[in-house]
């Protein structure tokens, strides 16, 4: 089986190939930092007209890296949501037309749904149930995942994601966009110990994630302090914070043998330090993708498509883009301000 599989929710523009047996025969990706860095953050229609430019010449390189016709997909993946509304437009369509096309089924993927399954395309011995530390720059989440489509949300953030945390942190220490890889190589020349900043929710009973009173407290102590030993002292409490809560989840799913972490903050090298040392004090395995997959990537949006090809989950070619989508719909509303899903 290969899937063709288009990912545009938010400033990466990305196409890849993936066969059910773990090949990824090409990806290509085109990122906008260039377009966005002038304003500290992703502008949705810069974003949105930069997919438009990018896609068609991304999809046609993937397929002659490949050397592959897009007849000779089974079926094409694009990502359907959740995400900035113009750019998932731009893939969701793109990939709705090369399906009428050529006659190939649409599969439309919940974005989050790439992150949560990319470990299972890196790793060929991940099986379900895990427990899922999706941490992004739009989301901070635990989640069981119990298999395809199936998704038990145990916490998420009442305010800021991680990554969220990272950009403005990063914005706040002018260290430049985008803002985690900047605030994680400023960290590696500061001092963790010599600002006291905050950590949220930390041994609270309640099991969610909350950053923006961190990100404050930076800001407070950004006249007092160097960028380093702010960026390091702000990174050893977003790991602090990550793996108290990740601990409390840990024990409230004693089903799950693996924890996984995914999403772009999974690229941090303390981030992944502090929870392959959490795993293994609770005797579980862990399971980090490579780095290349745990920003956004279309590999990922296409394997999601060969699990849900392989389960039978097609879409009809008007299914709507969803600007929200939660991944697990059940899962009770948070109070806090800015909870995104
Ligand atoms: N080395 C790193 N350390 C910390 N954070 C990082 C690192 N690399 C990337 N990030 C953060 O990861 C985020 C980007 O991840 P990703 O591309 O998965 O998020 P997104 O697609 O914008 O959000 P979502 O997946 O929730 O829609 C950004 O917030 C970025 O700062
Ligand atoms: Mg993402």
């Amino acid at each position: 089986m290969l899937i063709l599989g288009l990912e545009s929710s938010c400033d990466e523009t990305a196409a890849a190939l993936v066969t059910d047996d773990r090949r990824v025969l090409a990806h290509r990706l085109a990122g906008q930092e260039a377009a966005h860095a002038p304003y500290g953050g992703v502008v949705p229609e810069i974003a949105a007209r930069a997919h438009v430019e990018a896609m068609e010449p991304l999809i046609a390189a993937a397929l002659s890296d490949a050397g592959i016709a897009l007849a000779d997909v089974d079926a094409i993946a694009a990502t359907a949501g959740p995400g900035l509304i113009g750019g998932v437009m731009v893939g969701l369509v793109t990939g709705k037309a090369l399906a009428h096309a050529v006659g190939k089924p649409l599969i439309g993927v919940n974005h989050l749904e790439g992150h949560a399954l990319s470990p299972r395309l890196s790793d060929p011995d991940l099986d379900f149930p895990y427990l899922l530390l999706l941490v992004s720059g739009g989301h901070c989440q635990l989640l069981l995942v119990e298999g395809v489509g199936r998704y038990h949300r145990l916490a998420t953030t009442i305010d800021d994601a991680a990554g969220e945390a990272f950009d403005k942190t990063a914005k706040v220490l002018g260290l430049g966009f985008p803002g985690g890889p900047a605030v994680e190589r400023a960290a590696a020349l500061g001092n963790p110990r010599a600002v006291p900043l905050p950590r949220p929710l930390k041994g609270s009973p309640e099991p969610h994630f909350s950053f923006a009173g961190l990100k404050s407290a930076v800001s407070r102590a950004v006249a007092d302090h160097s960028p380093e030993d702010l960026a390091a002292s702000f990174q050893a409490a977003v790991v602090e914070c990550l793996i108290d809560r990740t601990a409390r989840a840990l024990a409230a799913a004693p089903q799950a043998r693996t924890l996984v972490v995914a999403g772009g903050v999974a690229a941090n090298t303390a981030v992944r330090t502090a929870l392959a040392g959490l795993a293994a004090e609770h005797g579980r395995r862990f399971v980090a993708p490579p780095l290349w997959l745990c920003t956004d990537n279309a590999a990922m949006i296409a394997w999601a498509g060969v699990e849900r090809f392989a389960a039978g989950l097609t879409d009809p070619l008007d299914m709507p883009a969803r600007p929200r989508w939660p991944l697990d719909p059940s899962a009770p509303p948070v109070r806090g301000a800015g909870v995104k899903a």
